[in-house]
């Protein structure tokens, strides 16, 4: 199979933050695959920003060190390195300072696309958005990419919000959840939209459950201190857990088309009920396999923060009422898997006798890693003897389609990044939809800080908590296992 790469317009990317740990190891590699597959052409630049005194060469070194880290050896060549380094310059800036901003001003080139990268600490957003305009760097049409974490609740996204509106207009800021330039989250779209077979079925009639799960193997040690003040819930739930909810249940958008599918993503989220407590499990991990456990990684042996949580989630609308979504992340479990499984109800009379050998279909939808899908059927067992069932996988996994090519599969940063220059919306967050995950979210969070309620403790290698189990069994249903 052989996929078409379409060349982006010219541009010119000014990283705010060009020498931190994002742009090093996710935006600056990233950058060089896109170049590569020719995707970035060669009359774009990419110009560094941060309040260290670099030389475009002492930049270009440091881009040089991050490729030769960041991309596989096989991914590398030297000539293309080269002419990758020859696009990038470096000008020192202080967001909070005036200087450096005309001597930016006068890099940038008219005519050509104009994006400016947020890679630095939230708190120096509205600093920037705010010099862009006053020194004249960004014109009208130029767009702003802005990093997680959006606000820490309801009132700090909708200052954040009202901030970069004061500078910039909705239509030119790129809220970045990563999450939704994976190929997989795409395919989502794809597999319900493009096709007919499954949409009849995608309605609580028909799926019994909804298992979200996105598993990691890493700790929080090196960024527990960020990670304590954030908990899974804000880190991950409040975003990339509720896009890929909001892929699932959300109604057919009347086109892919920005706005559209945020239109309909906005309607799920307003329907997420409130959760109760008695619904939500959260746990931290403890020491083992020769680490440290969550209250040593966070550098606060009294956190009550959570590095795991399962939730169950109610979407109270037509389609979904009945049908519980079950998530659950955390870090330092068995396997780093994330997956989506949809559990289809009991066909309403079996006409086989081998009840035993019944399981429900699932269909999968794998993440990572191994993305692809599966769809669990049931068949006749093969062979002579009686009528008996088993369940298969159809199998589809995504490197099998592709052969080599999975290799050049864009990763999600270099996907979005190629999005804002080509001024595509759609798999951004709009402000409103960030706002209305924040006024679900504010509650479950203020729930149990209200109860003091200390997450229970799991073992690192497990599951997570035993608590999750329980969460399951009692609606007499089991999480798949995390593998
Ligand atoms: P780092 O601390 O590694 O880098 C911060 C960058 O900002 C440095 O280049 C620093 O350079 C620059 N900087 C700091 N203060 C100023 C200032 N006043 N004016 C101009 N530049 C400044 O942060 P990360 O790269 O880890 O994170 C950047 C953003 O991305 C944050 O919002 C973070 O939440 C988000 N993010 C990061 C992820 C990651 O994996 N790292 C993942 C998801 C989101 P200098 O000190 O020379 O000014
Ligand atoms: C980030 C979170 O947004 O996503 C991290 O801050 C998490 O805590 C990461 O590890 C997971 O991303 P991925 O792409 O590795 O699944």
């Amino acid at each position: 199979m052989v996929s078409r790469v379409i060349p982006v317009d010219v541009f010119d990317l000014v990283i705010f933050g060009g020498t931190g740990d994002l742009a090093r190891r996710k935006i600056l590699p990233g950058l060089y695959r896109r170049f590569v597959a020719g995707q970035m052409t060669s009359d774009s630049r990419i110009i560094g920003a941060a309040r260290g005194e670099l030389s475009d060469d002492a930049f270009r070194k440091l881009v040089a060190e991050s490729i030769d880290e960041f991309v596989p050896k096989d991914r590398r060549d030297e000539a293309m390195i080269t002419e990758f380094l020859s696009r990038l310059h470096y000008v020192a800036i202080d967001a909070k300072g005036e200087g450096g901003w005309d001597a930016l001003k006068n890099m940038m080139r008219d005519g050509v696309v104009r994006a400016f990268y947020f890679s630095v600490a939230p708190a120096l957003f509205g600093d920037i958005a705010l010099r862009l305009k006053s020194h004249g760097v960004a014109d009208d049409a130029a767009r702003i990419v802005v990093e997680k974490p959006f606000g820490r609740d309801l009132a700090t996204a909708k200052a954040l919000n009202a901030t970069l509106a004061q500078h910039f207009h909705e239509t030119q800021i790129y809220r970045i959840d990563h999450y939704l330039g994976k190929e997989t989250v795409q395919n989502l779209m794809a597999v319900r939209f493009a096709n007919i077979l499954f949409e009849p079925l995608w309605k609580a009639e028909y799926v019994d459950h909804v298992q979200i799960t996105v598993a990691e193997t890493v700790s929080v040690d090196g960024r527990g201190a960020y990670y304590d003040k954030s908990g899974a819930m804000r880190d991950m739930v409040q975003n990339h857990m509720m896009q890929l909810l909001c892929l699932i249940a959300m109604e057919p958008p009347y086109h892919f088309d920005p706005d559209a599918v945020r239109d309909e993503k906005l309607k799920v989220i307003r329907a997420l009920d409130p959760v109760p407590q008695q619904d939500i499990v959260r746990g931290q991990y403890l020491a083992g396999g020769g680490q440290g456990g969550y209250l040593e990684h966070c550098e606060n042996p009294a956190s009550t923060t959570e590095s795991y949580i399962a939730l169950k989630v109610h979407v109270s609308n037509w389609r979904w009422k009945g049908t519980p979504f079950y998530l659950r992340t955390g870090k330092r479990l068995r396997a780093r898997a994330s997956e989506i499984a949809i559990t289809f109800r009991e066909p309403p009379h079996s006409i086989f006798d081998d009840a035993k050998g019944w399981r429900e279909n699932v269909l999968v939808i794998r993440l990572q890693p191994d993305e692809g899908m599966n769809l669990m059927v049931m068949i006749k067992e093969p062979g002579p003897g009686g009528m008996r069932l088993m369940q298969v996988p159809l199998d589809m996994s995504f490197a099998g389609v592709l052969g080599d090519e999975a290799e050049d599969i864009p990763d999600a940063y270099e996907r979005l990044i190629m999005d804002v220059i080509r001024g595509n919306q759609t798999l951004f967050m709009r402000g409103d939809e960030v706002e209305a995950a924040w006024a679900w979210t504010d509650p479950i969070i203020e729930g149990w800080n209200a109860t003091g309620a200390k997450p229970q403790g799991y073992d690192a290698g497990s599951s997570g908590p035993e608590d999750a189990l329980m969460l399951m069994h009692r609606d007499g249903r089991r999480w798949r296992e995390i593998r």
